[in-house]
């Protein structure tokens, strides 16, 4: 199945402050601050929407391609995703841009003083599925710059390309308009418990229209698993238990990641379901996005100590 990515990619900068930002703020200077915070640690992590559903998707076997717009410094990011087996053949440097990057310095209570500049993700408009030699079979519309947002959903629709909507954290930055656009051209969408309550509420659908005319939709609960609405029915899937929770940046999209695995290779909805479980609770275990790792035949195995999947996910490990 040729499936093709869109969304954020985005560099991590992550640092430790060894104190509390809340001892720095001085009331009586608030309209006059000027604060540097000397850290102790940093790290540059690779991240971004596509990028992080791209990476489990490779793991498991599969070569996505991800469309979207990158800076100068992509160079390093690209290698290591070519390495895994995604496609980066439809990511664009733009010239004098950086890709997109978040500033977060943490503090010893957990405070967090952050900025995200969009860099080269902001020009994610000036590509275009008209562009693309090859139709893919499934397009995925992840969290971008808002104009790509609405764009991408109409030129899907334009073309006749099967596309599952992943609107998520751009939800309250979209008017309720175009966010019922983009789901009611879907082929399938994706969201988590909160973000389903929050489409209902701008685009004013009642959860039946959501799901009529979609193929699929998935409703991913957290701890307490996934819900798969297709064809009138609810299947519920259930989490697997992490050995440690190292830090759930990212469980939703190693979700998709699985979850995209099972049905690219046509597998039923119940095991691909479970697969998003693994891949997420693999992402769970490990401090960043894309810093674990696992080789197809050691997912299998993993996945047989808690499910039996009947023989089926052979076809991973080929
Ligand atoms: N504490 C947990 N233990 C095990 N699995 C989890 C846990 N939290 C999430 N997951 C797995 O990840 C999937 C997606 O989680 P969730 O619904 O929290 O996504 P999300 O809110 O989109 O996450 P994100 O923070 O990445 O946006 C769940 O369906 C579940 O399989
Ligand atoms: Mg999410």
């Amino acid at each position: 199945m040729d499936l093709v990515l869109t969304g954020s990619v985005a560099y991590d900068y992550l640092m430790t402050f060894p104190g509390l930002f809340k001892d720095h703020f001085l009331p009586d200077k608030l309209d006059s601050i000027s604060l540097s915070f000397l850290v102790d640690s940093m790290v540059r992590r690779r991240g971004g929407i596509s990028p992080n559903i791209a990476y489990t998707l490779a793991l498991l076997g599969g070569h996505p391609r991800v469309m979207a717009t990158v800076g100068e410094d992509f160079t390093e990011y690209r290698a290591t995703l070519e390495s895994v087996g995604v496609d980066t053949s439809l990511m664009k440097v733009i010239p004098d841009e950086f890709t997109a990057s978040f500033f977060a310095n943490t503090d010893q209570s957990n405070s967090q003083i952050a900025s995200f500049y969009p860099g080269a993700m902001d020009r994610a408009g000036e590509l275009s599925f008209h562009d693309l030699e090859h139709k893919p079979d499934l397009v995925v519309i992840s969290p971008n710059a808002p104009d790509a947002m609405v764009q991408y959903p109409e030129e899907c629709q334009e073309l006749g390309i099967p596309y599952l909507y992943d609107p998520s954290q751009q939800i309250p930055r979209m008017t309720g308009e175009d966010l019922r656009l983009g789901v009611e051209g879907s082929f399938a969408l994706m969201v988590n418990d909160y973000e389903i309550e929050l489409i209902k509420k701008h685009t004013g659908m009642s959860k039946s229209e959501i799901r009529e005319g979609r193929h699929f939709v998935v409703v991913t609960r957290g701890e307490a698993g996934a819900s798969i609405y297709t064809d009138g029915e609810e299947i519920r899937t259930p989490i697997v238990s992490p050995e440690i929770i190292a830090d759930p940046t990212g469980v939703g999209d190693a979700f998709r990641g699985g979850f995209l695995t099972g049905y690219s290779h046509g597998l039923d909805w119940e095991i691909c379901g479970k697969i998003g479980a693994l891949a997420a609770t693999y992402c769970l275990e490990s401090t960043g996005t894309q810093e674990h790792i696992y080789t197809p035949e050691e997912f299998v195995a993993r996945f047989r100590e808690h499910f039996d999947d009947g023989g089926t996910l052979d076809i991973l490990v080929k």
